[in-house]
């Protein structure tokens, strides 16, 4: 169900690490950092961003997710969590069912304080599909040489 991770892995949870310290958490003081990768290699960031409204608050994985699909990315290879302090931290159940939106990732994160890598399926296994498939040209493909990625070819 999870295994330990490999270095590139262990320095992308170091890379979701050092984001912790721009979260934006002056509620619950649980800061989180979240860095998705998608196929290009490259790393999407995501931090959380609470309001005094508190459901109006947002999770660093969604954050993260919005950052790669505002790229130009639609396909998920790696999600990176971590929370300040080393607390433990995986995805809540809102962020794994939009995370499922765009692919079945390794999930790199801190459990009873070790760093484990885990499939994304194996935490959320019955994912909402609504009506099925999404209709031509909504996730996960890319928009017709669309975004920056589609652009540069990747
Ligand atoms: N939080 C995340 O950013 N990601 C998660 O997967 C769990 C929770 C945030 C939401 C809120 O700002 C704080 O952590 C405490 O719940």
């Amino acid at each position: 169900m999870s295994r330990a991770p490999e270095l590139a892995e262990r320095l992308l949870f170091q890379e979701a690490v050092t984001l912790c310290e721009r979260a934006y958490a002056p509620y619950s003081g649980f800061a989180v950092g979240a860095v998705v990768v998608g196929p290009s290699g490259r790393s999407h960031h995501g931090v959380n961003v609470e309001n005094a409204s508190y459901p109006a608050g947002l999770c660093a994985e969604r954050a993260a997710l919005a950052a790669m699909i505002a790229f130009g990315e639609r396909r998920l290879r790696y999600v990176a969590v971590a929370a300040s302090e080393g607390r433990d931290c995986l995805p809540c159940g809102l962020c794994l069912q939009a995370l499922a939106e765009f692919g079945d990732p390794e999930v790199v994160a801190s459990v009873s304080g070790e760093v484990r890598v885990l499939r994304l399926s194996d935490l959320l296994t019955a994912p909402f599909a609504g009506a099925g498939a999404p209709a031509e040209g909504a996730a996960p493909e890319c928009p017709p040489g669309g975004g920056p990625a589609g652009k540069a070819g990747r």
